[in-house]
């Protein structure tokens, strides 16, 4: 019996997903809402499709700003070449112009979608006008699909829906929604090669106005220079647009905490000096007429009064009672003329969709979901994105082959499809080694570690940064709603806490915190707010979890509870050596002292006080080195498994 496939959105990832899953043993199917394929192919690179660039793989990832390194795999296993060479073969020829921007010859976008689909064809792909409403996974893995029309069975799905750039062309985040019912995280999508918005108003007034051969320089807010590159851009009635204020776009990428300004270079063939010869020379030449004539020789004629405003100069002084100081001023303002923006456009205004599908949740050497056995994500519905110049859609391409091929190839797939989704509970004091050994044990056993303390911990540096004293509780617990944990895996598997939005993985382990979270995870309001939290994490996968009530409270139903102690005095000299390693060393009596204490707290507090669950098994670390305290870990767990 063949292997079902179902590739959902028929864009450029999509296909290649599917042309990539056909063969003898597969059926695919490919559902896409709109009439035609590759709607929004068909109208990037101005109706032209900029198919690639035709670079080395290094010079492709310095292009990638979001997430290049997760995408290293797909990339290189399929190069910028191949795709040439994939799109040649196809009978597309093609051509490469400046900046190693690759087009097909013709300059009709619609070849290149034309030759897809008839690969398509060819493969005996099935495409289905039917808009995918949800994926059906059972507890083993994906099952299928539920389109508005009918429900395909399926063994592995390939989710490739784009992003929520040009809603036009079907783009309307359902992709999203999808990834997220199975439990994947969202990053929050915002446009990427999108237009600027600015509150000068000197931009209405010059709405419309192309430049073209400027030079375009975008700061930071410390004056750090992000992006500069030469090109033609565009002002218009809320800002600026155009080909280099996208591309500037993608490098701008931190607008809730960073000011950018634009500084536009209008003469960047000539260096000040020669800018300063030229306008005396024009200045010399005609002496009598006015200064807005001259200004008028230097810029298109939208941009004078703008020009003459900054300068505070009237248009009517006649050029020979120009000061040089006045000379030197439209000089500079020539060269650098300085803009502020406010944001990017909407979304749906841009090119390309930033943020989507959490890429520490997904394989990069497979595509494959990390959370849903038989789920593979391709193209623009990741969190990945890239600057123009064809980049784009090479991880369309690219990530639509790796799907495909890991959808087809992957017998893991089957096997994985029978694993159960189990949790492990680890509680103890601190200094056991219960974070170092979980990781451990989630390394080996391909699962989630989720490490409960560093919430307690966010919890406990916000409330130390605001200045609060934890003892006083209202005061901690009036501070609960402004609150915004996250946890998120990065693209090698790292727990990383949000607060707010702002990482703070490393803030949060800074000596002075460990008391602070301690004291916040005995108030009865703070572990009532993240209770959600932490169940939710284990609803859906597979974890290893590690606190001091997970047994207890948090996942009394836990498949394997483990109660993981040591002597307090072994606790305290692996705590010192681990200070010590990290060049910040503290007195031992110190250090036993303050450990001492936390059980203390730990263990008395009212709310949920640290203690072994009934049903956990306990495992002493005092006199076990690390491989001798894994080794029994992962035997208590196979046993509880009953995996052997
Ligand atoms: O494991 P840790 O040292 O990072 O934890 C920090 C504090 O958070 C610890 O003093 C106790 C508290 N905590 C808790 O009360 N419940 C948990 N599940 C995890 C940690």
């Amino acid at each position: 019996m063949s292997k079902k496939i179902v590739v959902i959105g028929g864009g450029a990832a999509g296909m290649m997903a599917a042309i990539s899953a056909a063969g003898q043993e597969t059926a695919v199917t490919l559902l896409e809402p709109n009439e035609r394929l590759g709607k929004k192919l068909n109208i990037t690179g101005k109706g032209r499709c900029n198919v690639t660039n035709n670079c080395d793989l290094d010079t492709m990832l310095q292009n990638v700003p979001c997430n290049g390194k997760f995408l290293y795999s797909a990339l290189s296993r399929f190069t910028t070449q191949d795709t040439m060479a994939f799109f040649e073969r196809l009978g597309v020829p093609l051509k490469t112009e400046r900046g190693n921007r690759v087009f097909p010859v013709s300059d009709r976008a619609f070849d290149v979608s034309a030759a897809l689909e008839r690969e398509l064809r060819r493969l005996h792909v099935r495409t289905v006008r039917d808009r995918a409403c949800r994926i059906l996974r059972d507890n083993a893995g994906v099952t299928g699909v539920q389109g508005e029309k009918e429900r395909y069975e399926a063994d592995a799905v390939v989710l490739a829906t784009g992003g929520l750039s040009y809603p036009g062309t079907g783009s309307t985040g359902d992709g999203y929604r999808m990834a997220a019912e199975l439990g994947h995280t969202i990053v929050e999508p915002r446009g990427s090669l999108v237009p600027l918005v600015s509150d000068d108003a000197c931009c209405r007034e010059m709405q419309g106005l192309s430049l073209k051969n400027v030079e375009l320089t975008v700061n930071n807010g410390k004056g750090k220079v992000i992006f500069r590159e030469f090109g033609e851009m565009l002002f218009t009635h809320f800002g600026v647009s155009g080909p280099l204020v996208l591309s500037a776009s993608a490098h701008m990428r931190r607008w809730d905490r960073e000011t950018y300004s634009l500084i536009i270079d209008l003469k960047p063939a000539l260096d000040q000096q020669k800018l300063e010869a030229r306008i005396l020379r024009d200045i010399a030449d005609a002496p009598n007429k006015d200064f807005d004539k001259i200004v008028a020789g230097l810029v298109h004629r939208s941009m004078v009064n703008v020009i003459l405003d900054r300068l505070e100069i009237s248009g009517e002084l006649k050029a020979h009672s120009v000061t040089k100081e006045q000379r030197r001023r439209l000089c500079t303002l020539l060269k650098g003329f300085a803009l502020s923006v406010t944001g990017p456009r909407p979304v749906a205004e841009a090119i390309v969709t930033s943020g989507g599908v959490r890429v520490g949740e997904v394989q990069p050497s497979t595509m494959a979901s990390r959370l849903v056995p038989g789920l593979y994500f391709a193209g623009e519905i990741l969190d990945v994105d890239a600057y123009t110049g064809g980049f784009n859609l090479q991880i369309a391409w690219a990530t639509g082959r790796l799907a495909g091929l890991s959808a087809k190839q992957d017998g893991e797939c089957k096997k994985v499809k029978k694993e159960r989704i189990y949790s492990i509970a680890i509680d103890g004091p601190s200094g056991a080694g219960k974070s170092t050994l979980a990781k451990a044990v989630a390394a080996q056993r391909n699962i989630l570690y989720v490490d409960t303390g560093a919430i307690y911990r966010t919890i406990g540096y916000h409330v130390f940064r605001k200045g609060i004293d934890p003892a006083r509780v209202p005061e901690v617990i009036a501070v609960l709603p402004e609150i915004h944990v996250d946890m998120v895996y990065s693209e090698d598997g790292l727990q990383h806490m949000l607060l707010n939005g702002e990482d703070v993985t490393d803030e949060i382990r800074l000596p002075q915190i460990s008391m602070y979270a301690s004291a916040v995870s005995a108030i009865a309001e703070v572990r009532a707010f993240l209770l959600d939290m932490q169940r939710d994490l284990a609803r859906r996968r597979s974890v290893i979890m590690d606190g001091r009530d997970i047994g207890t409270v948090v996942l009394p139903d836990a498949d394997v509870k483990i109660y993981l102690t040591a002597d307090v005095e072994k606790r305290a000299q692996r705590r010192l050596k681990e200070l010590e390693q990290r060049g910040t060393p503290r007195p031992y009596d110190e250090v036993l002292r303050e450990m001492q204490e936390r059980d203390w707290a730990d263990s008395h507090r009212e709310i949920a006080p640290l203690r072994q669950a009934e049903d956990a098994v306990l495992v002493d670390t005092s006199d076990l080195n690390f491989e001798e305290s894994r080794e029994a870990l992962l035997a208590v767990i196979r046993r509880r498994l009953g995996e052997e």
